[in-house]
């Protein structure tokens, strides 16, 4: 569904992330897969050797904007194109209200929101000169309804989603397509780490009576990076088994 086609997807040491550079690496694309630690894309390297893709690791910090701007560079470079860039590296920090302190909303921010920002400019640069892209941005259930413990998260995410709808009004004319998806509750370290009795609490919130795993989100990633998604533009498509929040 991806051949022929070169993406960069950022945060992918580890869980969605991870999943979206196998899952279009596995689809005939040539993958830019981002992480922040060197070595730590070794296995994910290593998994994707006999795929009809290939995974090229790429490592930086997605809030380095001198970075960003050396990867494009690279990109650029390398293929003289870019079809698709998805936004997934992000990070949640918790706190009730009261206890939530300027540190944290500015780092959830930087990876977050402004980062995307950053990302999305740059990858539109390429993508207006060549007529055609699609930009994925992860965002979150709880950008939409929101949710108690987490002002700062649900707002970066929130932010993301009107990003996208602007995105993808201003990019349009331009064969540009800017989505966003909203996961509900996950299977990755990041649910994990709001502890098992919460973890449990929260199962009976979700109609279908499980968690997401991380392919359910890339398979839909798969279809908005594809050209079966080519009218296809300003969506926020749920990924979450009928979650209530
Ligand atoms: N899991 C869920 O239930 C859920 C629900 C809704 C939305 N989401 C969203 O889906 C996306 C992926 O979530 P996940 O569950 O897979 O999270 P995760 O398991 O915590 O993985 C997050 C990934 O982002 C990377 N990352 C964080 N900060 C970065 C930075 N500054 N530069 C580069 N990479 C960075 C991490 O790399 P390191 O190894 O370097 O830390 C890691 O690879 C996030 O945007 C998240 O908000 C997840």
């Amino acid at each position: 569904m991806l051949k022929g086609k070169i993406a960069l997807v950022t945060g992918t040491s580890r869980g969605i992330g991870r999943q979206i550079a196998l899952t279009f690496a596995g689809n005939g694309a040539v993958v830019y897969a981002n992480a922040r630690k060197e070595g730590s894309l070794d296995s994910l390297t290593e998994e994707s050797k006999n795929m009809n893709g290939k995974v090229m690791p790429l490592y930086f910090d997605v809030t380095d904007t001198d970075a960003l701007k050396n990867a494009f560079i690279r990109i650029k470079k390398e293929n003289r194109k870019l079809d698709c860039l998805v936004n997934n590296a992000g990070i949640m920090q918790d706190a009730l209200i009261g206890m939530i302190d300027k540190k944290t909303i500015h780092d959830v921010f930087e990876t977050n929101v402004f980062a995307v920002m950053e990302l999305t400019q740059l990858a539109a640069r390429i993508m207006i000169k060549q007529q055609s892209g699609s930009i994925i941005n992860l965002a979150s259930i709880v950008g939409i309804n929101g949710n108690k413990g987490q002002l700062v998260y649900s707002a970066s995410k929130g932010a993301v989603i009107a990003m996208t709808k602007t995105a993808a009004k201003e990019l349009a004319p331009q064969n540009i397509r800017v989505n966003a998806i909203a996961p509900g509750m996950i299977d990755t370290e990041m649910f994990r780490s709001i502890g098992t009795e919460k973890t449990t609490e929260r199962l009976g919130n979700i109609g279908m009576g499980r968690l997401g795993t991380t392919e359910n989100v890339a398979k839909t990633c798969l279809f908005l990076a594809s050209d079966l998604s080519e009218y296809v533009t300003g969506q926020i498509v749920g990924v979450d088994g009928a979650t209530i929040i």
